[in-house]
């Protein structure tokens, strides 16, 4: 029993995202010309990914951190995130690099682009490793983007279904019978 056999196929394998990874890093650097970085990564899902792109900036970085939940329907109809954690400080006069693991309808980074802009960064700008190629509930402009991926659900790297995948080193499509089996068990 390996949590690869829940995977039905392998969209981008790890080779394929460290190459991709090591591309955006030297375009973030290149982009602030070489001043500080302060990334911040949306936890859960973009631990992964933020890691190695912080190891891919030749350029002072700095990390910080937010966790945010959506009012499930709710949500969808207003656009309204709950902040579970806020940064640890602030951002004012600093080049801030918004890092996701995904975008898909858009609302999770719209409502942190106002929120974050509010604060008078020198600069703010979106990471996503993932763009799912979908018509968005909001308008949001993506400025480094790892993939464009089909409009499936994916896991692994950083991405969960129910807490689990994220430690898969791929991203892959879940099997549908692991979906169905457990997707009214919550998480
Ligand atoms: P948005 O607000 O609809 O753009 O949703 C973004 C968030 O939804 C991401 O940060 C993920 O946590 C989650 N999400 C969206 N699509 C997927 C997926 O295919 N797999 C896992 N999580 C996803």
């Amino acid at each position: 029993m390996s949590i690869h056999d829940d995977i039905e196929r392998v969209l981008i394998d790890a080779a394929t995202l460290q190459a991709r990874i090591a591309e955006l890093g030297a375009q973030i650097a290149r982009d602030t010309g070489g001043e500080p970085v302060l990334l911040v990564g949306i936890l859960k899902g973009a631990v992964l990914f933020l890691a190695d792109l912080a190891r891919a900036i030749d350029a002072p970085v700095e990390l910080d951190f937010m966790a945010v939940s959506s009012y499930g329907n709710t949500m969808q109809s207003q656009g309204r995130v709950r902040i579970l954690k806020d940064l640890d400080d602030a951002i004012s006069g600093k080049h801030v690099v918004l890092v996701e693991d995904i975008i898909d309808t858009g609302l999770t980074m719209s409502y942190l682009l106002d929120l974050l802009r509010q604060r008078g960064p020198a600069s703010l700008r979106v990471c996503a490793l993932l763009d799912k190629q979908k018509p968005r509930a909001r308008h949001i402009t993506v400025d480094y983007i790892g993939f464009p991926i089909e409009n499936a659900f994916v896991v692994g790297y950083g991405l969960d279904f129910a807490q689990r995948y994220r430690n898969l080193p791929y991203i892959g499509v879940l099997k549908p019978e692991v979906y169905q089996g457990r997707k009214n068990a919550g998480g």
